[in-house]
């Protein structure tokens, strides 16, 4: 077996089942049956597919009998250079500077496998902290050390990219971000991609840039994107930059796994030849809805206006008890606990499931311990992500439940015995 399996961490939700198997079987911590269950914890996209998608999958059905290629079909390369010229007004060559995915979450895992060098020494990929973990399993598996920076809540949980030090840049192969982020929903600023692109400049390595929360936004302007910044900061060849747009949450079909890279073109090339061994072609089926949602917006306006809607109506329940505001984007909450709950998310969380019958992500679980010294810490702790994805009605009866249980909220530990 490849010994570098062995290094895989279990998934955060694996690392929950396992935490609250005791309180969802029948014992005396047994989840609240007076309350049904609501699910803030996985971030899968619950809002209708658009039927535009489905009318166009039936109508793809032609072309099952031939293989498609891994490159796409040159109307989904259009559609995807169309859709990036709208929505960040960048011109990205069809021909040489994009590739269609199936859903990011893979593309995220592959470009790790292709950038990276594991036989010069020290190869590192450095990650946000808190973090979507395909990227340290990416790195893992590519034969890398992985480095943390953590988010910094006070500076609306921007990365703490000056906490690495000069030594590990210089190993740096493959550098993550995610912007919209998941967990905080923060997005990267032009000075911080500046600040990216000139450590990029200065020790060659790749950024990957995860946007696949791009359209889900709560301000006026659009966030951010990669390739956006790069052509503002005169890199209209995108140099050592890619991008990974999904459509699964902008078009809530997370089942479909479609999506697309975008970026310099010395690096779409060896991704291609490496996505030709790996067998990673879209089908033809997926390739015509993917046309189509790409070329239809909108489906993705009215998405974000439930979003939007929702939003409003349930963060300031939760703020009130919690250490929280509306995100920049995405579609979670990551809120700070009380004092009262002594930075232990676990305990809030499983106590939370066992009265109301709610369950969150406990953010330890989506963080790793790091950082030098005195700031050594794990920055998920002491938070809850709360995916707010089922109806507003839904979401805004767990909120009240939350800010009840939070209200009276003390910690075993504290309790008299
Ligand atoms: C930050 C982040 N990146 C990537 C993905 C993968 O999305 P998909 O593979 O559906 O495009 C997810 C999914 O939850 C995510 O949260």
């Amino acid at each position: 077996m490849n010994p570098l399996l062995g290094k895989l961490h279990p998934y955060p939700f694996e690392r929950l089942r396992a935490l609250t198997a005791g309180i969802t079987a029948n014992t005396a911590n047994t989840a609240n049956t007076a309350y049904r269950p609501i699910s803030l914890g996985i971030g899968e996209p619950r809002h209708a597919t658009p039927a535009l998608i489905e009318q166009a999958m039936l109508a793809g059905l032609k072309g099952l009998s031939v293989y498609p290629p891994t490159a796409g079909s040159l109307e989904l390369r259009l559609a995807f250079t169309g859709w990036l010229q709208r929505r960040y007004g960048v011109a990205v060559d069809a021909a040489t500077q994009v590739l269609p995915v199936g859903g990011t979450r893979e593309a995220l895992f592959a470009i790790a496998q292709t950038v990276v060098d594991a036989s010069r020494p020290g190869a590192t990929v450095v990650c946000p902290n808190p973090f979507y973990q395909i990227y340290e399993g990416a790195a893992l598996l590519a034969g890398a050390e992985v480095a943390f920076a953590n988010s910094d809540p006070a500076r609306n949980f921007a990365a703490d990219w000056a906490a690495i030090d000069e030594a590990t840049w210089a190993r740096t192969q493959l550098l993550y971000v995610c912007s919209p982020g998941n967990p905080t929903g923060a997005v990267m600023p032009l000075a911080e991609w500046q600040m990216l692109f000139d450590l990029s400049d200065r020790h060659g390595f790749v950024i990957a840039s995860d946007e696949c929360y791009s359209e889900i936004y709560f301000r006026d302007e659009p966030p951010l994107g990669g390739l956006e910044a790069a052509a503002k900061l005169g890199r209209p060849d995108f140099r050592n930059l890619i991008a990974f747009t999904s459509l699964s949450k902008r078009s809530n079909v997370p089942g479909l796994r479609s999506g697309f890279v975008a970026g310099d073109a010395a690096l779409i090339e060896p991704f291609l030849l490496y996505r030709t061994y790996h067998g990673s072609a879209m089908g033809p089926v997926v390739q015509a809805a993917s046309v189509a949602a790409w070329n239809d917006e909108a489906h993705v306006q009215a998405n974000r206006a439930l979003y939007r809607t929702k939003f409003a109506q349930v963060t300031p329940v939760l703020a009130e008890v919690l250490d929280v505001a509306l995100p920049d984007a995405g579609f979670y909450l990551w809120a700070g606990l009380p004092a009262a709950a002594g930075g232990d998310d676990i305990a809030f969380a499983l106590a939370l499931l066992a009265q109301y019958n709610v369950a969150v992500l406990p953010g330890s679980l989506l963080a790793r311990e790091a950082g030098s010294g005195a700031h050594r810490h794990n920055p998920g702790r002491g938070r809850i992500r709360m995916a707010l994805v089922a109806g507003t009605d839904e979401c805004l009866e767990a909120a009240h439940r939350i800010a009840e249980f939070t209200r009276s909220y003390l910690p075993s530990s504290q309790t008299a015995p």
